[in-house]
């Protein structure tokens, strides 16, 4: 199998499994507890139909949108990942080349591997930095003041991974960043040997924007979980929400949001969106799915800030669908992440194209030209 051979989010996956060693792979793939809320984040979507017209005279159609005073041309952006280099040699560099290729937005977390000094020099486009909040305030005041410098467009709290979520794929197989060699883990990495040798070869694994305040990337392995449980603040609060946001002085997101009282809470400290989420599914298992919750959550606040709707993404149609309840736009992780592992940068365009392709069509079959024409009454809840 080859990328020429992706038509979609499976064939992506299917290609990720191929490539990368199975710690790495089942990072991406795990969820927390059961993966019932994962696997829910893209069924939701099956639960609603869309209905089209048709004769609407659509051969040209406008997929921009606008949302943190950005327009994009599409109303899909790539969600903040952390650790990319592990998934490919490229990292974060590929998907902030593939974005600015599309003309969309992306983000890079705090656990990225590479300095928001580098990627603002190669993608001038819209940026978002996803801000985890430390008990080590100094390293929160650093993070915010570099991403500031950089010109980083939207500041994103994440708000869902106050502890680490219950990986237990990451438990059994002993995944850590960076990866360590153990007995149970070599075999996996031995298996993929093309992976291991570009691990070794090409840039070093780092984590620019915490190593001189923390362990994690430097000498000291941990994982993801100990990370969240360990480093983060678990007081964080809204008053903590509200001084960041006014500190940044910008577009301000709350990313992981998911029930109508604390979005309005949102809009009441001065956030300019909110990432409807449950951090695809790999924190609380059990918890709604993004698109369950849209509506209640656009019928309380979708005049005020903008809302994404974050998880499950796997179609053009899906995207469609959040449109037409009131979702400013979709973003997603794993849609662009399998890919990134799969091939890189010409993977991660591959994924973005697929699905503006998609959308493309799908749009017209819908019998729109512009997404602002899908609303609630071209869909049925069955
Ligand atoms: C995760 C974090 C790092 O879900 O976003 O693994």
């Amino acid at each position: 199998m080859k990328l020429k051979h992706c038509h979609n989010f499976r064939d992506f996956r299917r290609l990720a499994k191929k490539r990368l060693p199975s710690p790495v792979f089942n990072y991406i793939d795990g969820a927390a507890d059961d993966e019932v809320t994962y696997k829910r984040n893209t069924l939701a979507f099956d639960d609603v139909d869309l209905v089209p017209n048709v004769l609407a005279g659509v051969d040209k159609v406008d997929l921009s949108t606008t949302i943190f005073d950005k327009k994009i041309d599409m109303p899909l952006y790539c969600a903040p990942t952390a650790v990319q280099r592990l998934f490919h040699h490229e990292g974060e560099r590929a998907v902030a080349r593939a974005a600015e290729k599309y003309g969309t937005m992306f983000g890079i977390s705090s656990l990225s591997t590479v300095s928001v000094e580098e990627i603002a020099a190669l993608n001038k486009g819209p940026k978002m930095f996803q801000f985890y909040f430390h008990k080590d305030r100094g390293l929160n005041d650093n993070l915010l003041e570099r991403a500031k410098t950089a010109n980083f467009d939207v500041l994103a709290l994440t708000v869902d991974t106050i502890t680490g979520g219950n990986r237990e794929r990451d438990l059994r197989t002993g995944f850590s960043i960076p990866p360590r060699l153990t007995p149970k883990s070599l075999f996996s990495f031995i298996a993929k040997p093309m992976w291991g040798i570009n691990f070794l070869t090409k840039p070093k694994f780092e984590l620019p924007h915490l190593q001189d305040y923390v362990g994690a990337g430097t000498k000291v392995t941990t994982s993801i979980g100990e990370y969240f449980s360990t480093m983060l603040d678990q007081s964080m609060n809204w008053k903590d929400a509200e001084q960041l946001c006014s500190k940044w002085n910008g577009h301000f997101a709350l990313k992981g949001i998911m029930s109508v009282e604390d979005a309005r809470r949102a809009v009441d400290i001065g956030a300019t969106g909110i990432m409807v989420s449950n951090h695809g599914g790999r924190q609380l298992d059990g918890s709604r799915s993004p698109f369950d919750q849209l509506a209640e959550i656009v019928d309380a606040v979708g005049d005020k800030i903008d809302v994404i709707c974050e998880g499950g993404v796997q179609r053009g149609t899906h995207i469609l669908k959040a449109l037409s309840i009131g979702a400013k736009a979709c973003s997603g992780g794993r849609l662009y992440l399998y890919a990134l592992g799969a091939a890189g940068q010409a993977g991660v365009e591959r994924s973005l194209g697929n699905l503006r392709t998609e959308m493309e069509r799908d749009l017209k079959l819908m019998g729109c030209t512009s997404i602002d024409q899908l609303n609630r009454s071209n869909l049925r809840f069955r």
